[in-house]
């Protein structure tokens, strides 16, 4: 078991050049399930997520062959093999084996997912939208067993916008009889790319990108080749790093559109964003000005960068107000960040920040993977070092980040646990 260590005061500067997208990557390897011939897959990030993907692929008789960040999958020997353990357990994204795995073979037996604790994460609206397909829904001892004689389109009006749902209802849904629509759906850039695959391999896909997707069902699906998007929020976490504790920072590899309510409130805070073809430049100014943000769906502020961008306002001029409305419990990095100085209240559910602060090196945990990119952003604008625990967390999602910082002038390094060391996390 590894810490992260990071000495703080050392100014970011330079390029990084940013990966493919996790969100998408986790549902474009089960989207491969449901083509009768090889997919291959460009571009993907190197993380423990998308591993743990390719070995359930290989679990239900998959073949899948990795080369760096290309992979291909060939489905031919695919069965719908029970997966009510072990591996789907790690995380959240495993519940995409639910829709490709009922799409495929209308049947599909699928341990609860796991994933970050955010607070409550149901599953209801997949379910429905299974439900509507035609398909059995039961949940037996902790797994999720789904099976349908016949798989027909249907209306879904979602009630909650989830990403999940809208994906796994996609999935379900492309090899279906007839039409399917999905209203209410969610519009994240990760689902486009997944329709993108999907409609490559012969699905007919209409309105993706809007709130109503309409779906007319296909007899099969064949191979393609796909690349997959970059991902906006390692982009994001790099932008709000280099605010915080950059000079210059190019970010490389990004579609500056799916980030503009983050760039705006940067922008609004004083930092100078500028737009290149597939560039951001971030130039840091001091001081910065507070501001408050609302996390909403997309092309509202991402829930995923509320928890790096918390850190960022311990440094503005007065106090900033932080609200997560899609998961109203992400908020245990607040407690790990007033260990390193931080002036947070929490109140109705928001965090209100006061600055500015000097944050100082302490020992801290990773609950979930953003906490993590939090705290690592912590660690760079602070006094003195700042040690990391759970960094399986950030693993999961953030491919080389030692690497990526380190290239940018910070002084980020990763040591073996010792055994006390290991004994107090476990404890913790
Ligand atoms: N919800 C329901 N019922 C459902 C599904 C969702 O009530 O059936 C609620 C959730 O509890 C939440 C809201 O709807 O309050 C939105 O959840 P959504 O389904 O959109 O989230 P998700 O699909 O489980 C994905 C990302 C998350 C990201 C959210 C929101 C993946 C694998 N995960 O989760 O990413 O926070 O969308 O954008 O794509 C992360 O990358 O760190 C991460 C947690």
């Amino acid at each position: 078991m590894q810490k992260m260590l990071v000495e703080g005061g050392h100014t970011l500067n330079g390029k990084v050049r940013i990966s493919g997208a996790k969100n998408s990557a986790v549902a474009l390897l089960p989207a491969a399930i449901l083509a009768d011939s090889d997919v291959t897959i460009e571009g993907l990030p190197e993380i423990s997520d998308v591993y743990t993907l390719g070995d359930l692929l290989e679990e239900i008789g998959g073949k899948v062959m990795w080369n760096g960040q290309t992979v291909h999958i060939d489905p031919e020997h695919m069965i719908s093999m029970p997966l009510p353990n072990g591996k789907v357990k790690k995380l959240r994204a495993s519940y995409y084996f639910m829709g490709a795995m009922l799409g495929k073979f209308k049947q599909a037996v699928i341990g609860l997912p796991g994933g970050c604790h955010l607070g409550p994460r149901p599953i209801d609206q997949h379910i429905k939208g299974f439900e509507a397909l035609g398909a059995k829904v039961t949940n037996e001892q902790g797994a999720i067993y789904i099976r349908a004689e016949e798989l027909t389109g249907a209306r879904i009006y979602l009630d909650v916008v989830s990403v999940g749902a809208t994906i796994n209802i996609m999935l379900a849904a492309v090899k279906a009889k007839g039409k399917t629509i999905i209203e209410n759906a969610a519009k994240e850039p990760e689902i486009i790319d997944v329709a993108t695959l999907l409609t490559n391999m012969g699905a007919q896909i209409k309105g993706v990108g809007t709130d109503v997707i309409r779906i007319e069902g296909v007899p099969s699906l064949h191979g393609c080749r796909h690349t997959i998007i970059p991902d906006r929020i390692e982009a994001g976490t790099y932008a709000i790093a280099a605010a915080a504790a950059g000079n210059e920072v190019v970010i490389d590899n990004v579609i500056s559109q799916h980030l503009e309510s983050l760039l705006a409130k940067l922008r609004e805070m004083g930092v100078t964003v500028e737009e290149g073809d597939e560039q951001l430049l971030i130039a840091s100014k001091q001081p910065l000005k507070s501001v408050d943000i609302k996390t909403l769906v997309y092309p509202g502020f991402p829930t995923d960068l509320q928890q790096p961008f918390t850190t960022l306002l311990t440094k503005t001029v007065n106090t900033g107000v932080v609200t997560d409305t899609i998961y109203s419990a992400r908020l245990k990095h607040i407690d790990e960040l007033r260990r390193m100085n931080a002036i947070i209240k929490v109140e109705g559910g928001s965090a209100i920040i006061s600055g500015p602060v000097q944050l100082e090196g302490a020992r801290v945990k990773a609950t979930d993977l953003r906490a993590g990119a939090a705290l690592i952003v912590a660690g760079l604008m602070a006094n003195g070092i700042t040690e990391i625990t759970g960094l399986e967390h950030i693993d999961r999602g953030y491919e080389k980040i030692t690497e990526k910082l380190t290239d940018l002038g910070a002084n980020v390094w990763r040591e073996e646990m010792n055994d006390q060391e290991i004994e107090q996390f476990q404890n913790s």
